[in-house]
């Protein structure tokens, strides 16, 4: 790129103005969940390594559309997972003032990720989105890295999940694009909004990465009365 190496040419000297006042407005809040949990970790990953339906090649296509609980039955470590998730739910919406009765729709789906495995840029049909870690590569890096320059956006760490900028056209437009890196270990439940858009980077590790994703939608109960509510097709 062409550096403007001009000086400057016009003064500023002779006006002066009161500093502004700066409103950091529109935050993305993303709550993470250290859970120890070894126990049902060690029953789902051996739900996820044995049932020969997540080893399939079209695992990553077909994941999303079942949820996990028609198993629950006979793999119990889908209803504590299913808690947990409802648990850190009710503190995230509390973190991000959303509180009153809701109508609730959760779906869980698992993420079983071989060797080489991505998952292209996203977001998800809901309000808020989650994912548990059961099984993943060791890492040295920091749970979560949100400092790092443009230039280390394109650096290919393993086993990453990249959270994008949700600005609109943020990344396109030089000198507002931010992104954050989770790297995340067995026990990690990570929340956000479900329109934040991420990806997975591979991994090299000879076990599969295990993972449950969850979405929920809610909406509130105290409709206001004008709303009329109605069965609607098409
Ligand atoms: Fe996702």
């Amino acid at each position: 790129m062409k550096r403007n190496v001009e000086k400057q040419t016009f003064k500023t000297s002779g006006i002066t103005v009161p500093d502004g006042t700066t409103h950091q407005l529109f935050p993305t809040p993303v709550t993470l969940f250290e859970l120890n949990e070894q126990e049902m970790n060690a029953e789902l990953a051996a739900f996820f390594t044995s049932d020969p339906r997540f080893s399939s090649s079209d695992q990553a296509q077909m994941s999303d559309v079942t949820t996990l609980m028609e198993h629950a039955a006979e793999v119990p470590a889908l209803h504590r997972l299913e808690g947990l998730f409802l648990a850190c739910l009710e503190n995230y919406c509390r973190e991000i003032g959303w509180q009153g009765e809701f109508d609730l729709a959760m779906q869980m789906f698992p993420n079983v990720s071989p060797r080489g495995h991505y998952v292209p840029s996203h977001n998800h049909v809901s309000h808020i989105s989650a994912v548990y870690y059961v099984h993943t590569q060791p890492s040295d890096r920091p749970l979560i890295v949100s400092d790092e320059s443009v230039r280390d956006y394109w650096r290919p760490d393993e086993g990453a999940l990249i959270l994008h900028d949700p600005r609109f056209n943020a990344s396109l437009q030089g000198g507002w694009q931010y992104h954050a890196k989770v790297f995340p270990r067995p026990g990690v439940m990570i929340f956000f909004p479900s329109f934040l858009w991420h990806e997975v980077t591979p991994h090299q590790c000879g076990e599969p990465r295990l993972s449950v994703a969850a979405n929920f939608s809610l909406a509130y109960r105290n409709i206001p009365t004008y709303e009329h509510h109605r069965v609607f097709s098409c």
